[in-house]
């Protein structure tokens, strides 16, 4: 019989990220998370940016603690966990890296193994990064099974990405686990083209093939849902936006790989401590 204790389930850990903020990563990682719990999967958002628009805020929630009470040990790990009507987990960082995990080993290590303990109750934990790619964010990154980049079609975001795909590959990351996002598109068809262009360009000199291109269209009940701080692929099912979330969704759904088992996830911890003793000190 199978030892259940040995295979303890793992989640699927997606990070959203981009060269520079005002993009949309926040509106993207809430509406992802809302439509793997449609999908029957226990979702976790960790808004780990302090830019624009924070998850609270369009998941209408209102987190009473984040990960900096926990390590300043005013609050509990289940303190940490807020709840959402949309069926979603919201987990904050609660202010910038460096400033939050900058502590004593043995807290590290006590804030490491409850955080990691805490995403294996979920089935897909989708983490809202801050723009850029700093390596202070390593430990956080180095969790990720998928990335999802974000830019508009301008040109430097698009520079931006480019940068952004290099930096992955280098690390070792493959193409398989990355998808391009491209979001507040005028012109759909237009812009397809450009990215299927732009995704050659990096299979060519970065010899790595992305797996998905999502182009999302900026629609103004897209806006309209942020301001009434709703989630557009709830409220509005049969708009552009929607559907190319339910389709990121369906791809992001057949590359999970749930299980690893009790030995991978002891080298996760390591890994998870030794990039945070590597760049918060
Ligand atoms: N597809 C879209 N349609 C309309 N407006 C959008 C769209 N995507 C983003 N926006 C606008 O851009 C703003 C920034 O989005 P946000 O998710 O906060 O970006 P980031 O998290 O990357 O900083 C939103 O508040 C919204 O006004
Ligand atoms: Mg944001």
């Amino acid at each position: 019989m199978q030892d259940q204790a040995s295979k303890l389930k793992s989640s699927q850990v997606v990070a959203v990220i981009s060269g520079k903020g005002g993009v949309g990563k926040t509106l993207i990682a809430t509406n992802i998370a809302a439509t793997f719990v449609e999908n029957g999967k226990k979702a976790l958002v960790l808004d780990a940016d302090v830019g624009f628009t924070n998850a609270d805020i369009l998941l209408g929630a209102f987190p009473k603690f984040s990960i900096k009470d926990f390590v300043n040990r005013t609050c509990s790990v289940d303190d940490l966990v807020t709840r959402t009507v949309y069926g979603v987990d919201l987990v904050s960082l609660g202010g910038d890296v460096i400033d939050i995990l900058t502590v004593s080993e043995a807290v590290l290590k006590d804030f490491a193994t409850h955080f990691l303990k805490l995403l294996d109750n979920y089935d897909v934990v989708v983490m809202d990064m801050p723009p850029g790619f700093s390596e202070s964010y390593m430990p956080f990154l180095a969790l990720a099974d998928d990335f999802i980049v974000m830019s508009t079609i301008e040109p430097t975001s698009i520079v931006n990405t480019y940068t952004i795909v290099k930096l992955l590959s280098i690390k070792g990351i493959s193409g398989e686990s990355i998808h391009l996002v491209a979001n507040m598109v005028q012109d759909v068809k237009e812009a397809g083209k450009l990215m299927n262009r732009f995704s050659e360009v990096v299979e060519k000199f970065v010899n790595n093939k992305v797996n998905s291109i999502t182009i999302v269209k900026e629609h103004p009940l897209v806006e309209k849902s942020i301001r009434n701080r709703e989630l557009f692929v709830r409220k509005h099912r049969n708009i552009q936006p929607s559907f190319s979330i339910t389709r990121l969704v369906s791809i992001l759904l057949k590359t999970s790989n749930n299980t690893k088992d009790k030995n991978e996830q002891q080298k996760v911890l390591e890994r998870f401590l030794n990039f945070f003793r590597g760049a918060a000190r």
